[in-house]
């Protein structure tokens, strides 16, 4: 079994958990981001995350995507500023996981965590017109400070020897 870990990450937390499932595999591995990765010919399963950017993935999230998962199983995992389980969020993991599956992919497994917000980030949310993302900024960048923290990196792990579990 070959098993390739591949993310996009602007600001390091989904490199972060990238790395952190990448760790527990206990099989032929490879770790690369999305600009890395040729092809994923060779591989028996492939982790691919990448972070939300603006309610949803990149548009280069989206592209990668459509380029390279069509067919494939995937274990999915994505870092975003709000905390877990919000019901605003619902939406946005829907979205991540309907770029997956649009691009042909199936979802074998999904992990999400909070990950911290850069100040770029922050500063677009209180000049935005929608109430809910100014809101949302002025949530502020404290209030994400340091994550994904230890105890969610944990959780990475765990999900990670949990889907090599599942294959
Ligand atoms: C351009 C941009 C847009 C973002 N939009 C959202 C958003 O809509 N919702 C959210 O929860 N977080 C949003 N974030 C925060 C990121 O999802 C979060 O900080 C994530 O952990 C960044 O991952 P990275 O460090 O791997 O790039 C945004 C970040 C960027 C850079």
């Amino acid at each position: 079994m070959k098993v390739l870990v591949t993310y996009r990450s602007v600001t390091g937390n989904t490199k972060k958990i990238a790395e952190a499932i990448y760790g527990e595999i206990e099989a032929e591995k490879d770790i690369k981001t999305f600009r890395e990765v040729e092809s994923l010919e060779g591989y028996d399963f492939v982790f691919v995350g990448y972070p939300v950017e603006g309610w949803s993935p990149s548009k280069v999230s989206k592209r990668w995507l459509g380029e390279h998962v069509n067919g494939r199983k995937i274990g999915l995992f994505c870092t975003h500023g709000s905390p877990e389980g919000v019901p605003t969020l619902t939406p946005w993991l829907d979205a991540m996981k309907a770029a997956a599956t649009d691009a042909g992919a199936e979802i074998f497994n999904f992990f999400n965590c909070q990950g911290e917000m850069s100040q770029r980030v922050v500063d677009m949310l209180l000049k935005s017109d929608d109430p809910n993302e100014r809101r949302f900024g002025e949530f502020g960048r404290e209030a994400t400070m340091g994550q994904p923290d230890e105890s969610r990196v944990q959780k990475a792990r765990e999900y990670a020897r949990e889907t090599m579990k599942k294959l």
